[in-house]
């Protein structure tokens, strides 16, 4: 029954079953990947992470980086896509913050904008390059039939960082700077947009099949700051992408965005988007536009916690989205305590058509 639903577009989309649903065909059994799977839950990431040192060590090392990046689809035959392994805040350094990752903390970038200009920060377009090189390493050994991904954060998500210098519950002062002072929260955003389509292009020619926009902090905005600082920026990324790299499919991210998704997918021209598990699917598809594809969303501590009701859940996913192109996943990145076996699990149900 995997035949059915084959009525993707007649090219060479067709042999990766992932860009075949981005361009709008349908699969049954979906194609599946999972955010954050390159990471640890996996004791062999654990092991080449002992072994080299810290996680920034391990992006730059582009041969361990295309390791890890390839490590979910060694593990888990079934999934679709890798992930490049790198990090959104990859931006924020090569604009000029010195970034570290504080072991139990987090990331911190230095000096955050909260306290410094943005005309301050000396940009190192150079530390954007050994990426490029971790996608075309990767590229160079993957199957044809599985898709590279490449990926940035949205300017929203990415501004919150660099103006708190750290993650930070309620992204709280870097809305009151758009209240504050919208010039200079412009004047971030647009840098943050023009780096963002230098990146994701370059990505593309070393690689990326296709590329998603994570916007992790959506949620937190008021819905006309929402059209301000999550749509507009996003569509100037979309747009110039579109113009420069034509063809090439964009998902967008935008976690939290709850009522606000159909805006976001109708006005920021993203070609397929991703829901959070806060998102009823059914709900979703009745407010996106028809034929859209989507991606999403198991409720990822429900495969931490391994329930009997996984499997139903993940039923539940297929059956609300059946009508439409769907690409199994997430509602966010995989915790680092969860099982393997329930993320077997999780691939197991995905075998048969439904
Ligand atoms: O999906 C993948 O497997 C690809 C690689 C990837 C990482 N981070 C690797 C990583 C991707 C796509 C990201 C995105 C990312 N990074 C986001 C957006 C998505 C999301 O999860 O909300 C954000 C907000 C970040 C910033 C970031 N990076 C934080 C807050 C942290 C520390 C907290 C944490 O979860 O560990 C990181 C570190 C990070 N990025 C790790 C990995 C594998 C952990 C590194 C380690 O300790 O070994």
């Amino acid at each position: 029954m995997a035949s059915t639903l084959r009525d993707a577009p007649d090219d060479h989309a067709a042999d990766k079953p992932l860009l075949a649903v981005l361009k709008g065909g349908r699969r049954d059994p979906p194609p599946v990947w999972m955010m954050r799977q390159a990471g640890r839950y996996l004791p062999e990431y654990r092991e080449l992470r002992q072994a080299k040192g810290g996680f920034l060590d391990l992006v730059y090392d582009s041969d361990a980086a295309a390791e890890i990046t390839l490590q979910p689809l060694k593990r888990f035959p079934r999934i679709d896509a890798a992930i490049l392994f790198s990090d959104i805040l990859i931006v924020p350094f090569a604009l000029g913050q010195n970034l570290t990752f504080v072991a139990g903390e987090g990331p911190r970038l230095t000096p955050p904008l909260a306290t410094a200009q943005l005309a301050d920060l000396n940009p190192v377009p150079a530390r954007l390059e050994p990426i490029y090189a971790t996608v075309a390493k990767v590229k160079a050994k993957l199957e044809p039939g599985k898709a590279l991904i490449g990926f940035a954060g949205s300017p929203w998500t990415v501004a919150t960082y660099m103006v708190a210098g750290q993650g930070s519950r309620d992204q709280s002062d870097t809305r009151l700077l758009a209240y504050r002072d919208s010039g200079a929260m412009r004047a971030l955003t647009d840098r943050i947009v023009d780096i963002t389509v230098d990146y994701l292009s370059a990505q593309i020619d070393a690689g990326a099949d296709a590329v998603q926009l994570f916007d992790s902090w959506a949620g937190s905005l008021a819905p006309a700051e929402f059209e301000r600082w999550v749509i507009a920026p996003t569509r100037s990324i979309v747009e110039a992408l579109n113009a420069r790299r034509p063809g090439v499919p964009i998902i967008g991210f935008p976690k939290g965005a709850g009522g606000k998704l159909g805006a976001y997918a109708r006005e920021t021209g993203v070609d397929a988007v991703g829901l959070d598990e806060t998102v009823d699917p059914a709900w979703a598809h009745g407010a996106l536009p028809d034929g859209m594809p989507v991606q999403g969303n198991l409720e990822p501590l429900l495969l931490l916690a391994g329930s009997p009701h996984l499997e139903q859940a993940v039923a539940n996913i297929r059956h609300s989205l059946h009508g439409r192109p769907h690409i199994f996943n997430l509602g966010h990145g995989i915790i680092k305590e969860t099982p393997i076996a329930h993320v077997e699990r999780l691939m197991a149900s995905l075998k048969a058509a439904i």
